[in-house]
């Protein structure tokens, strides 16, 4: 059955890429989440979208600018309400432990190369023992195939945006077992089917339509990324009703 993963948490409805969104995906229900990884500049995994954090905190600057200790003073939550500080991977990881959720992690790594993040990155999960929780997918596929060479366990996805011609043959040639492609990209089916038949995962974003969650979940689609869970396990249950 078609997975749920929370799109930077429960994004819909909680400031994204923080631990509330992370704890509310998880009491809605969905199988994992996505999270955002940059690197500070003594070298935290930090959880942020942005190069930058003016958009989605109370400072401005560069991730890579800032010390661990410096960004922590940070609120992620820029609405308003609770203070939010912008989680480190090992906070996400020790939440982890009380839960069996999918963490599909992104690296962020397609602006600045964040030197070493993979390697930080893995030697948490080893440390944590998450090697089968994990998912790393980028848009940076040099650095996806550069985790698969620090631990082929660990599953990785391309994240993509444009209409490749059976991806399921260049996930292969990444060694990836999964792809993470933009919704709109997905023009036919069998660009699903012939992939899941191939043995590749396909986990589409963003998808927050109704209607495009009942076709992927009609069509068995490995899974999908949403920002609104509950909308999904909404369709989910509706489609299982149905004789
Ligand atoms: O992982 C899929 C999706 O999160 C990629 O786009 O910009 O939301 O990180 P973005
Ligand atoms: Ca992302």
């Amino acid at each position: 059955m078609t997975q749920i993963f929370a799109h930077r948490g429960y994004s819909a409805a909680f400031p994204e890429n923080t631990m509330s969104a992370f704890i509310e995906a998880q009491k809605a229900g969905a199988d994992g989440i996505e999270l955002d990884v940059q690197l500070t500049k003594d070298g935290e995994v930090v959880v942020i979208h942005d190069e930058k954090v003016d958009r989605t905190t109370s400072g401005s600057g560069f991730v890579k600018e800032f010390t661990y200790k410096e960004i922590r003073t940070l609120n992620a939550n820029k609405k308003g309400g609770k203070n939010e500080p912008i989680p480190s991977i090992i906070e996400v990881f020790e939440w982890m432990k009380s839960n069996d959720l999918i963490c599909n992690i992104e690296l962020k790594n397609g602006v600045f190369l964040y030197e070493g993040m993979e390697e930080k990155c893995i030697q948490l999960i080893h440390q944590y023992g998450l090697s089968n929780r994990i998912i790393f997918s980028s848009f940076n596929h040099y650095s996806i195939v550069h985790c698969y060479q620090l631990d082929p366990v660990i599953e990785t996805a391309p994240l993509y945006s444009e209409g490749l011609y059976m991806p399921w043959v260049y996930a292969k040639a990444i060694c990836s077992k999964g792809i993470h492609p933009d919704y709109r990209t997905l023009l036919v089916d069998e660009m699903i089917i012939n992939s899941i038949n191939s043995g590749i995962a396909v986990r589409p974003y963003t998808v927050n339509k109704e209607a495009d969650m009942k076709r992927l979940f009609q069509l068995n689609c490995s899974a999908f990324i949403t920002d609104d869970p509950p909308v999904a396990l909404k369709i989910k249950k509706q489609i299982e009703k149905r004789p």
